[in-house]
């Protein structure tokens, strides 16, 4: 291991954040979407033995590069991923009414495909815990520039870690690559953030990290509810 100086001291505080989880807020559990700040969580809670649970939402739409993925850490790591399907009859009711990729066209019909794939399943995911841990980077939008290491998600009652918060895009790739952590390989081809196949594409040089992500809306649009507040 050769991590700069600075990754250090990031990395130390990262695992006292998530052993600190494991033991004040049991049960906890780790919402792994397979992208590379989630690569570099899965790979701390697996090195550290940390007691914090990890699941993944399939939506069903996910890229291949993403199910391979899931399949090089099933074969690499020792503690289980537990996954989270949508409903069937919630699925087969979107699709009769408005059909598969109805979410092009508007965003009301957006939103209903990302709540049956996606919501809807994380409810159920973090229904029984105390806290929940997610891969978010203040970073990544101006939507999480002001995203707190700890906070109280009133939506769903629990506590809601991002322990990346003040991570870099380099010191993501700087751990992964030092530790040969293995990651979808979408990254490679100008895909820095990565959700389902029909709503993510490569982005061009210049472009903002999340502009592959529900291209066709407007930014301020782009979160799909798994971490925006209701209104209050
Ligand atoms: S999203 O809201 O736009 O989809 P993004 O892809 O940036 O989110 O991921 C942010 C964090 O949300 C991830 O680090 C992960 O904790 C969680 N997340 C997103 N998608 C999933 C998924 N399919 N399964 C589990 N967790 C997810
Ligand atoms: Fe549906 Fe696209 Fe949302 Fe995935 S990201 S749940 S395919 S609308």
């Amino acid at each position: 291991m050769s991590l700069s100086a600075s990754l250090q001291a990031k990395l130390d505080e990262t695992v006292t954040i998530l052993k600190g989880i494991a033991n004040e807020y049991s049960p906890a559990t780790f919402a792994n979407s397979f992208g590379a700040e989630d690569m570099v969580l899965t790979d701390l809670i697996n090195l550290h033995n940390v007691g914090i649970e990890i699941f993944s939402l399939d939506t069903g739409r996910l890229p291949a590069e993403t199910y391979q993925l899931m399949q090089e850490v099933s074969n690499r790591y020792d503690k289980p991923i537990v996954t989270y399907f949508p409903k069937t009859a919630s699925v087969e009711a979107y699709i009769q009414n408005n059909g598969p990729n109805a979410f092009y066209q508007s965003i009301e019909l957006r939103k209903g495909c990302c709540f049956v794939r996606k919501i809807e399943p994380l409810r159920r995911a973090i229904a029984d815990k105390k806290a929940w841990v997610t891969g978010l980077r203040r970073e990544q939008a101006i939507t999480r520039a002001d995203l707190p290491v700890s906070e109280w998600d009133a939506d769903n009652g629990l506590q809601k870690f991002s322990p990346l918060a003040d991570w870099t895009e380099d010191d993501v790739w700087e751990y992964l690559r030092d530790g040969k952590v293995p990651y979808n390989e979408l990254h490679d081809k100008n895909y820095p953030s990565i959700g389902c196949a029909p709503c993510t594409r490569a982005i061009a040089a210049g472009e903002d990290v999340r502009a592959g992500r529900w291209w066709w809306e407007d930014p301020k649009n782009k979160e799909c509810g798994l971490h925006s507040k209701a209104p209050s």
